[in-house]
């Protein structure tokens, strides 16, 4: 059920800046997108079979700007590919863990997402990927 590391995700400030850094480290940008509804933009990084995701706040009230506000810029979320996130969300539920998102929405490639509070995850914000 479980499946591998889908993407590592990033809280960068400044998504060009980025790119380019990882580029000259040798990296390839797989492709950039906004996902309004978390108001962020996004560019995937193929790393074998897993990603990393930068991430970019579109808004200041998105998540990503609230984390570097906080925190500043790093590792944000942790994602795993699972075959079924209904099952996934299910388990994690019933061990009562808490959740952020109680139903998938959709994230970067149009794909199921949900995601697992860090206060349960032993401080990792842990994000499922369906498909
Ligand atoms: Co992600």
């Amino acid at each position: 059920m479980i499946r591998k590391i889908d993407h590592v995700g990033i809280a960068v400030k400044n998504l060009e800046e980025a790119t380019a850094t990882y580029k000259a480290l040798g990296f390839e940008v797989e492709e950039i997108e906004e996902v309004e509804e978390q108001k962020v933009r996004v560019a995937m990084l193929p790393v074998g079979e897993s990603r990393i995701e930068l991430l970019e706040a579109t808004s200041d009230d998105s998540a990503i700007a609230k984390f570097i506000a906080g925190r500043g810029e790093g590792i944000h979320h942790i994602a795993i590919n699972v075959e079924n996130i209904e099952e996934a969300l299910k388990k994690a539920k019933d061990a009562g863990l808490k959740l952020i998102d109680e139903k998938p929405r959709i994230g970067a490639g149009g794909k199921k997402v949900a995601f697992v509070h860090p206060k349960s995850t032993h401080g990792v914000l842990l994000e499922f990927v369906e498909g």
